[in-house]
């Protein structure tokens, strides 16, 4: 390998362009040349590629979002699209690309890869929803972020005596819902993993929290349960009295300035991306296991699955009393 092409695919998330910084500065450290690819698999497609050096990745480690841009290409998923990507690949002699972002993306890296294309896949979602790895890019700081909205609601709960109704990101997973119902101090947390009663789990807890003083709710709602948090939150009002409101954060949850956890992750899982090249290893994922960043082959990797911790869905439970 000599010229790494890098590009961010799927849902943005805070963090990755620490991790395209990481890519850039550790490829030039061993000698490679970097290519940015922009708008994900498109800006492959489209040939929208310009050479990195160390200055353009300056001032980026603290921004989120990504600079490269991103996009969600239904062309890469067709044959067409995919021969159009490896010709310009070619065009700019490219032999490897590094791919930041969820499974997605991951899937199209493992497509190019059938077609020759060496791949590199370095998680970059703030689900947390890849099944191979512990941990993804741009997590931490929305789990941060969510946490400040619910404080701030909170207040405004308190002060009137609500139920608030918050909605939370992850797509089909609850990993942002169970965490954040830890760290806010939720009532109750709905999630796509587990079948819920609306009776039992949500109103019966609000009800006997305001028997026992409590003077305003939380209940958390990950994005992926049927229902969502509007019609929850009229059911509550209308079952117990209690106004509740709904608030659906929305793509606040993906912005912002990366958290230290974050940053540091993914100039490491950056650097494992490079080293991995260096080594002459083929179709690799960058993963966290057991705390430590590790690479797997890439077809392995996304027949991997992982589960939400009960032990976290319990606790969760346990502290709303
Ligand atoms: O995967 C990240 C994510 O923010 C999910 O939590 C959410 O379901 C999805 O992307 C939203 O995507 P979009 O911004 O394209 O609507």
């Amino acid at each position: 390998v000599k010229t790494i092409g890098v590009l961010t695919s799927g849902g943005d998330a805070p963090g990755m362009n620490a991790a395209i910084r990481a890519v850039v500065r550790s490829g030039l450290y061993y000698g490679f040349k970097v290519l940015g690819i922009r708008k994900g698999f498109n800006g492959l497609i489209n040939g929208e590629i310009e050479e990195m050096t160390a200055r353009s990745v300056g001032d980026i480690i603290q921004k989120g979002g990504t600079i490269l841009q991103t996009a969600r290409s239904a062309l890469f998923k067709t044959e067409e699209g995919l021969n159009k990507a490896m010709s310009m690949a070619k065009v700019f002699g490219i032999d490897a690309l590094v791919v930041i972002g969820g499974d997605g993306s991951y899937k199209g890296a493992r497509d190019i890869s059938k077609l020759g294309m060496n791949v590199v896949c370095i998680p970059g979602t703030i689900d947390n929803d890849i099944g191979c790895t512990e941990y993804t890019i741009g997590y931490d700081t929305a789990l941060n972020t969510v946490q400040d909205a619910i404080d701030k609601i909170r207040d405004t709960a308190y002060s009137h005596e609500r139920c608030s109704v918050l909605e939370v990101m992850g797509r089909h997973a609850g990993y942002i819902a169970v965490n954040v119902s830890i760290s806010g101090g939720a009532e109750a947390v709905i999630l796509p993993e587990k079948p819920f009663d609306l009776e039992k789990d949500v109103l019966k807890p609000i009800i006997e929290g305001r028997n026992r003083g409590k003077r305003n709710y939380t209940v958390i709602v990950a994005e992926g349960v049927e229902g969502k948090a509007i019609e929850i939150a009229k059911e509550i009002t209308e079952r117990t009295g209690i106004e509740a409101r709904a608030t659906i954060l929305g793509h606040i949850q993906r912005g912002g300035s990366p958290t230290v956890q974050d940053r540091v992750m993914a100039s490491r899982m950056g650097l494992k991306a490079v080293e991995v090249l260096k080594e002459g290893k083929r179709n690799r994922v960058i993963a966290v296991k057991n705390s430590a960043i590790i690479d797997l082959d890439l077809d392995e990797a996304l027949q991997m699955k992982k589960d939400l911790p009960e032990e976290l869905i319990l606790l969760s439970k346990i502290l709303s009393l």
